[in-house]
């Protein structure tokens, strides 16, 4: 069921975007060779923890970090741990926050030092495909709509979408209906209404669209080896322009 929030839903639904657009931020500052993902993931526990917040993946189905943390071919889902992160490397950061009863989700990639053009062209791309999407993210278009966006600009680039993950409506619960996926097969057509609050999240890889689920059961790898980037915000959807909940430009 896809719930429409009300106006003080919305207004919580802003403090919890606010948090966890900052602690993305965070993520993404600490983001410089040398550092340990486990050093990022502290970082942003107690970030959100001084905000009164509680990290919504904190063992959500048994996952045992704040934050998931995929380098280079890892496309979501990558545990913190001991891993070092190296001069060129590219940084998914994916991080949730729970506050007075509702979650903000978002997710970024971020350069580590110097990278290459292509790995930051794919970057860009990711990046931008979320924002062609969010050109339907309004009344009058329908979900398939901001998915075919989405696809038609990463695959115009030569890239592919991840079709075995999606985004999602989000609210009381940190995945609600309907599912949101960047790119278009038979799905169902959900209209956008107002009061709906979506998290977009092109997940887009280099080469092709496969992936690989690694034995820790959560790590999701690209099946080529080629690299993968996210960008992903929670979104309100309004009786114009849509409003972005998690702060892109902290
Ligand atoms: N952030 C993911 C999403 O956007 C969910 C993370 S699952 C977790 O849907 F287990 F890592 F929390
Ligand atoms: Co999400």
């Amino acid at each position: 069921m896809i719930t429409l929030k009300s106006r003080q839903e919305i207004d919580l639904m802003r403090r919890a975007g606010k948090i966890t657009a900052a602690a993305r931020a965070l993520a993404g500052k600490m983001v410089t060779p040398g550092v340990t993902t486990h050093e990022i993931d502290q970082a942003v526990y107690h970030f959100i923890k001084s905000q009164g917040a509680t990290p919504s993946f904190l063992h959500y189905q048994g996952y045992p970090a704040s934050v998931c943390i995929s380098v280079n071919d890892e496309i979501i889902h990558g545990i913190p741990g001991k891993r070092v992160l190296h001069e060129g490397d590219i940084v998914s950061i994916d991080v949730g926050a729970y506050k007075d009863g509702f979650h903000g989700d978002c997710a970024a990639t971020f350069p580590c030092g110097k990278i290459s053009p292509e790995a930051q062209r794919l970057i860009d791309v990711t990046r931008q495909s979320f924002f062609e999407g969010l050109k339907f993210a309004r009344e009058g278009y329908r979900v398939p709509d901001l998915s075919l966006a989405i696809q038609k600009y990463v695959e115009e680039n030569g890239f592919s979408v991840v079709r075995e993950y999606v985004g999602h409506g989000v609210g009381r619960q940190m995945h609600e209906a309907p599912e949101v996926p960047n790119y278009v097969a038979g799905h169902e057509r959900p209209r956008f209404l107002r009061g709906m609050t979506v998290a977009v999240e092109p997940m887009v890889n280099a080469g092709g669209a496969g992936i690989k689920v690694m034995p820790d059961g959560w790590t999701v790898k690209t099946a080529d080896g080629k690299w993968s980037a996210h960008y992903e915000n929670t979104i309100l959807i309004t009786d114009g322009d849509p409003e972005i909940l998690t702060d892109p430009e902290i």
